[in-house]
């Protein structure tokens, strides 16, 4: 970083999210950082903290704003030298029945604004021969496979076209300005746009099967985070109600998944208490060594019981619950894994994984077929440090 020390780089909406936190990193390396948004107090506030960070305010929907700002930067720091265009949001606004003012919004901010950003910064670049400049645009997961917010993702595959685009049209011109793609998912959990999809969550009812360690207890921890009532459920009960202890909206079931009156007696008891389930996260799995050869087939059926036919117990109900309270935009979320896509080591415990990701699947066409708009999203994790080796293994040898 040290050849650019001293020289100039502006970060569009860098009031907060990742384009502050990108502010704050070039900034740390010596570049003067210049960020714009329209809350002039935020970009202040970071300018008090920074001495290398200059605050512009810019509503990048106006075009005259967007020249005004360029003006203003080139009157005091000279130019542009890299263009982080970071300013981006989503609005849920479907096609059928969105509202055409949110995808211009939407449009106008993560398209236009970035294509006259980058205009701006290359003219620029090109008047003072700064031809070692670097366009950055902040793309999506969501601009290379379509999310729920499809709108969001049409424009977000837009920045992915006009990112290849512009590097073609640097190319003609002999230009060695570079163009970068960021593509963010982990950034995704750091941005209130999370909390703002969270929002219609809250106060809504979780079931987090195995919610007594590992993955299930920081699902649950999550999910009562953004305001959700949780309930959890597992074999060890003074687990649960540990966790019950600190968090008030965590609400703990003792439940032997291999149980079948047992998950029918949990479902009543949450519909006596807490009227039934909005989103149910089928998290309780296992493995156990049990080889075909020689393998114990007592474990097969244990495994078989909780990875499987407890994971569509617990569907069929959450799903009864949520139609007969015609909630339609509930969910069904499988902790799946690696090993249900390709066969493991424990190829019993795949087998059931394999099982699980065929399920996912179907009950989407189950519910598709009842015209039901309850979503179904299987989530594979690769290795997670948790107790879930020791039950494998043993706890020495994990
Ligand atoms: N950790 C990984 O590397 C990894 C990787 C890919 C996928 N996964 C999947 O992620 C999920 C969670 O695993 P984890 O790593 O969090 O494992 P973990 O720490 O061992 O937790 C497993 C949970 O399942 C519960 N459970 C097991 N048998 C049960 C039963 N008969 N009745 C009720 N609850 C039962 C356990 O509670 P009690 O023992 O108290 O009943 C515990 O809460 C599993 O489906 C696993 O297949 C894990």
């Amino acid at each position: 970083m040290e050849r650019w020390r001293g020289r100039v780089a502006l970060v569009t909406g860098g009031s907060m999210g990742i384009g502050e936190a990108t502010a704050k990193k070039l900034a740390a390396h010596g570049m003067k950082v210049v960020v714009c948004a329209r809350s002039f107090d935020k970009l202040e506030a970071l300018s008090k903290e920074n001495a290398n960070i200059h605050p512009i305010r810019c509503d990048l929907r106006d075009k005259s704003d967007i020249y005004r700002m360029f003006q203003e930067i080139r009157d005091k720091f000279g130019g542009v030298d890299v263009c982080v265009n970071s300013a981006g949001l989503s609005l849920d606004s479907p096609i059928i029945d969105g509202d055409p003012d949110q995808w211009d919004h939407m449009w106008e901010v993560n398209v236009k604004a970035l294509c006259l950003c980058t205009q701006e910064s290359v003219k620029s670049m090109r008047a003072r021969n700064v031809d070692d400049g670097h366009i950055i645009n902040i793309n999506s997961v969501s601009g290379h496979r379509v999310g729920r917010q499809h709108f969001y993702s049409a424009t977000k595959y837009a920045v992915t076209s006009l990112s290849e685009g512009l590097r073609w049209e640097l190319s003609e011109i002999n230009s060695r300005i570079r163009v970068t793609l960021k593509i963010r998912e982990d950034g995704i959990l750091r941005l209130n746009l999370v909390k703002w999809m969270m929002e219609r969550w809250r106060g809504r009812v979780a079931l987090v099967t195995g919610g007594s360690m590992g993955i299930g207890e920081a699902t649950a921890k999550r999910l009562v985070s953004h305001g959700m009532k949780v309930v959890v459920c597992a074999r060890s009960f003074e687990k649960l109600e540990a966790l019950s202890k600190e968090y008030q909206n965590i609400h703990p079931i003792k439940c032997d998944l291999r149980d079948r009156d047992d998950i029918t007696r949990m479902f009543k008891e949450i519909k006596e208490t807490h009227g039934g389930i909005d989103v149910c996260v089928n998290n309780a799995g296992l493995a156990l060594e049990s080889p075909i050869l020689d393998g114990d087939p007592d474990l097969w059926d244990e495994m078989w019981k909780v990875n499987v036919r407890a994971l569509c117990l617990c569907t069929q109900e959450s799903v009864k619950s949520m139609r007969e309270r015609n909630v339609d935009d509930g969910h069904i979320i499988n902790i799946n894994s690696l090993s249900g896509h390709r066969c493991g080591k424990q190829h019993f415990y795949s087998a059931t994984k394999f099982a699980v990701t065929s399920l996912s699947e179907g009950l989407r066409w189950e519910l598709n077929a009842v015209q039901s708009r309850i979503r179904v999203t299987s989530i594979s994790p690769g290795l997670v440090h948790t107790n879930f080796a020791h039950t494998l293994m043993g706890k020495d040898a994990a």
